[in-house]
């Protein structure tokens, strides 16, 4: 038996061969590997309680056949394998395993060992943060910034060239409001683009209650309609006012992505389809696809629908012809595979929209399928809200939706204080660029911690504490196992190379950690196969901790050479897996805290 880099595999691997050894197929057998209860030892399979009664057989009596076969080629790499429960298999790995594990692994080249092959060398498309033009990005963005970073993060370390794409919403009905009102209060933008994304948000505002006011200002909805057509027809005027909304609000919004790390690799917004959209109509209407309804081309999703008519159709061309939000999706789907190549389209948005992509999706899938188009896999990334302290959505005092500079930079601030108590000997500059890393990264952990399905509880309080599931806690232990080496004036890296023998085991925790990084394959395979951070995030805060139990035991800088050494690279093979999963989730480390 050869030791693989993923002990879960290995182990299902073996259990396969077994399988086929003593004459059950594959078909019937599937081993359902686990990292089990410590109590029962490392790992446990699953597999044969389905198996027995699929092939109506006594499922002990075949754990039993299991476990001869196994004790036979077992060449020292379990220590113990037994039988608990009507018929699950418990093994106990060897020090011999996890000496042989960390001898080969725990090196430069740990991540090199990993291939995800849904995701290698997979072009892939993630559309985030594709705001609104003409609007503050507010605390309703928060979520789609660090998800879709993350994501694009994860998936780059499967091999996939992410694209991410930045599908502004920056041909919208707003336009017509908006140039309204900028040209009822002859609002002038000047050459420099000085002007601010507030005062347009505030000019919309303004549009939009003078415009419904019916009574006083009768007509001037119309008039805000009008000026949108104008728009869309290419009139020259509105067309210039449209260019220095969009880059105003563009420019704003780069700041807020910077912020938070993000950069997109383009940035096609819904104008950028607008010429797109005719080949749209013309192939859904001659597919039979689309058809018109009371004036707009709408979609079915089912003739039933149609009939009962309770089911909304997707609305892709509007009554006065317009494009809207469907129709450019539509063109940008088949721009990604045409253009792009897409294997894989991803959205990130909050879960408001899950009918529209519903739609777009079943659409696309008869429109491709039917052209014999490649089909880009499409998927929806959602996620919960966020909620205050008293359970509802987090609003300011005043009720409307935080901004996300005030809330970055609260956390900012609130970081300072932290590390001002923290450290009396480091200088304000150092300071202040340990609380802008502490600030942002608690933001951004706090969130991927959780399942991003559901709702989450923002707390200040409970994101910026030293101890517990946060980044200063994680930050903390990076910040550690440097002055390790800094203490003793070596090199973290150097050691992740040097040839120190073999692994000395001395001491229980010692083997804790190496067993926390045989699994980190499997936590990231789970990680991409759900499009999930927040198994990252108990990986390393469960890593952390194995640490931190060690080091506490166990001295560092001993007498015996072999065993320092063992434990130096321990150390630095901790932190390099705890940086690159950081690193994932979009969180710089630091030297100092
Ligand atoms: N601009 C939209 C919004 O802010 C999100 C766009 C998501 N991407 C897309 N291709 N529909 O709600």
């Amino acid at each position: 038996m050869k030791i693989k880099f993923n002990t879960i595999t290995f182990l299902e691997d073996i259990l396969n061969e077994v399988a086929e050894k003593i004459g059950l197929s594959l078909e019937i057998f599937k081993p359902d590997v686990r990292v089990s209860d410590p109590r029962f030892g490392d790992l446990q399979a699953n597999g044969i309680l389905t198996a027995a009664k699929r092939s109506r057989c006594n499922p002990r009596e075949l754990a039993e056949k299991f476990v001869e076969e196994l004790n036979r080629i077992n060449e020292g790499q379990f220590e113990k394998i037994g039988i608990s429960g009507p018929g699950f298999l418990n093994f106990k790995l060897s020090k011999l395993y996890h000496k042989e594990y960390f001898d080969h692994y725990c090196n430069n080249s740990f991540f090199d060992n990993y291939k995800n092959l849904n995701y290698f060398n997979k072009n892939i498309i993630i559309d985030y943060p594709s705001p609104n033009t003409a609007k503050q990005m507010h605390v309703g963005h928060l979520r789609i910034l660090v998800i879709g970073e993350a994501i694009s993060r994860l998936l780059e370390f499967c091999g996939s060239k992410v694209i991410r794409d930045n599908h502004i919403g920056d041909w919208g009905t707003n336009f017509g409001v908006l140039i309204f009102e900028i040209k009822r209060v002859n609002y002038q933008f000047n050459k420099d683009d000085s002007k601010t994304l507030e005062e347009l948000e505030s000019l919309y505002k303004s549009g939009m209650s003078y415009c419904k006011d019916e009574e006083n200002h009768p007509g001037a909805l119309d008039e805000a309609r009008l000026e949108l057509v104008k728009l869309q027809q290419g009139d020259p005027e509105n067309m210039e006012l449209w260019k220095h909304i969009v880059r105003v609000s563009n420019s704003a919004c780069e700041k807020i992505y910077e912020l938070f790390g993000v950069h997109p690799d383009v940035t096609l917004g819904e104008s950028f389809y607008r010429d797109k959209v005719n080949r749209v109509y013309d192939e859904l209407i001659s597919l039979r696809i689309a058809e018109e309804d009371a004036g707009a081309l709408v979609v079915w999703q089912k003739a039933e629908d149609k009939e009962k008519g309770n089911i909304a159709p997707f609305i892709i061309r509007k009554k006065d012809g317009g494009s809207n939000y469907g129709s450019t999706d539509l063109a940008t789907v088949l721009y990604r595979s045409e253009h792009f190549n897409a294997d894989e389209v991803i959205y990130v948005t909050d879960d408001r929209q899950k009918e529209h992509f519903k739609m777009l999706f079943s659409t696309v899938d008869r429109w491709f399928s039917q052209k014999k188009y490649p089909l880009p896999k499409l998927c929806h990334v959602t996620f919960g809200k966020i909620l205050g302290e008293d359970g509802k959505p987090i609003k300011t005092k005043s009720g409307e939706s935080i901004k996300l500079k005030a809330l970055v930079n609260e956390a900012t601030e609130r970081a300072l204080t932290i590390v001002k108590e923290k450290n009396t000997d480091l200088d304000m500059e150092e300071m202040e660029k340990i609380s802008t890393i502490v600030g942002i990264s608690s933001i951004k952990y706090a969130d991927l911690l959780q399942n991003r399905t559901l709702d989450y509880m923002f707390s200040w309080k409970r994101l910026l504490a030293f101890e517990g599931n946060t980044a200063p806690y994680l930050l903390y232990a990076v910040v550690r196992i440097n002055s390790v080496f800094k203490k003793m004036e070596l090199s973290l890296d150097d050691y992740l190379n040097k040839n120190i023998g073999f692994a000395n085991f001395t001491e229980p925790e010692e083997i804790e950690i190496v067993k926390k990084l045989e699994v980190f394959e499997n936590v990231i395979n789970l990680s991409v196969s759900e499009l999930k951070l927040h198994y990252i995030c108990t990986y390393i805060y469960e890593l952390a901790g194995l640490f931190s139990v060690f080091y506490s035991k166990c001295k560092i800088n001993v007498e015996d050479g072999n065993i320092r050494d063992f434990r130096l690279k321990l150390c630095a093979t901790t932190a390099m897996v705890l940086k690159r999963c950081l690193k994932i989730l979009s969180i710089d480390t630091l030297e100092k805290m």
